[in-house]
């Protein structure tokens, strides 16, 4: 393993999406959102991703200089085309935006097409809650035909669409759930590739619809299988529709669908129904009741949606983020085809 300084790493991202044709503030603002997917725990979800977005730049998924055009808008909603940007800078960009209709109309939704991998949703969803107001985030795709069973089934329909709700707080760190509706995402397989981990049994099945710890049978054909057996699956079907039908991207499952990430953004005004204060205060109490709660054997501590994460984030800030060398290599060799030379030495910063 190799411990970086998030500054370090967030250098060395955006050096690397620079070189890769992005715009300096571009750069900055992917990197910035990848090196915090690694503070917050989800490295599936951090500079891991790197090489692949440097090679969907080289092959014309990612277009990172792609102008974000408005293609339908109310007082409350709005439908973009990303323009194959970056799905960061788009859902960033979405959210402000509904956090504007928020404001003005105490509702606002803006649906998302035409743009690359979105990242962790938990970082639009909390956007909002920031801003005082209720944060959702839904998002179908990407890949067509899908990579999870449905509930019942060995072969892949569904992506691992993951949704995101954040809520503001008074003293307590933001409430907020963001999850696959797969077991895991998918770049947690990645990960355990690249730590050379074996994956707990229940995640996944393998071409033949076996279960299976091999985190390798994912790139053979294997599919995901849905968290909480008929209910997530259920789930995930209702953001296909959602996300794909309302960005008219479709479900991933019909032979029209191309390669996108439909996704919706959602802020809700709090003023609208109570005063802000008070539901944060309320929010404060639930948390502290909650964690309350009678221990199950073994359990130390009775966690609440998010929690995990800030805490993760505070030890990362403290004592750098983890990276395994294989991880490290990909970005050093994504950097090396763009020309640059990555040294180890002025990288690990600490
Ligand atoms: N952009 C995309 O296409 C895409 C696709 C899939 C997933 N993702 C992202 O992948 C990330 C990881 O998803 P995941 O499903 O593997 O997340 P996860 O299983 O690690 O966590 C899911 C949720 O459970 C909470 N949690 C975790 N452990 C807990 C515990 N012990 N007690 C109480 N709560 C707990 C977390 O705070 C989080 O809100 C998310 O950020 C998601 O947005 C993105």
């Amino acid at each position: 393993m190799l411990r970086f300084t998030p500054e370090r790493l967030c250098t060395v991202t955006s050096r690397v999406l620079k070189a890769a044709g992005a715009r300096a503030s571009s750069a900055e603002c992917v990197a910035a959102s990848l090196v915090e997917n690694n503070l917050m725990g989800h490295e599936s979800h951090g500079v891991l991703r790197i090489s692949q977005y440097t090679n969907e730049i080289a092959n014309g998924i990612i277009d990172p200089a792609g102008i974000i055009r408005t293609l339908r808008e109310s007082a409350t909603t709005a439908l973009l085309d990303g323009g194959r940007n970056f799905g960061q800078i788009v859902a960033h960009q979405a959210m402000e935006m509904a956090i504007e209709r928020a404001r003005r109309h105490d509702l606002g939704l803006v649906a998302i097409r035409n743009c690359s991998h979105t990242g962790r949703l938990g970082e639009y969803a909390c956007q909002a809650a920031r801003e005082g107001l209720i944060g959702l985030v839904f998002s179908a795709g990407s890949s067509p035909g899908g990579i999870v069973a449905p509930y019942g089934a060995t072969s892949r329909a569904l992506n691992t669409n993951p949704m995101s709700w954040a809520v503001p707080t008074a003293k307590c760190p933001i409430l907020f759930l963001d999850m696959a509706t797969s077991m895991v995402a998918q770049g947690k397989i990645v990960a355990a590739i690249d730590n050379q981990r074996q994956i707990p049994p229940g995640w996944l099945l393998n071409a033949a619809g076996e279960p299976t710890t091999n985190p390798l049978d994912q790139r053979e054909g294997g599919a995901l299988v849905p968290f909480g057996l008929h209910k997530g699956s259920g789930l995930s079907v209702m953001i296909d529709l959602v996300a794909g039908g309302l960005t008219g991207r479709g479900p991933a499952i019909l032979p029209e669908f191309q390669r996108d990430y439909p996704t919706v953004v959602a802020a809700l005004n709090i003023e609208a129904f109570q005063p802000l204060d008070e539901f944060r205060e309320t929010a404060d109490k639930y948390i502290a009741a909650l964690k309350q709660a009678r221990k199950a054997p073994g359990v130390e501590e009775i966690f609440v949606p998010g929690e995990i994460e800030w805490r993760t984030r505070q030890d990362r800030l403290q004592h750098g983020i983890e990276i395994p060398e294989a991880t490290w290599e990909r970005i050093v060799s994504a950097g090396a085809k763009l020309g640059l030379d990555i040294q180890l030495q002025e990288e690990v910063g600490l």
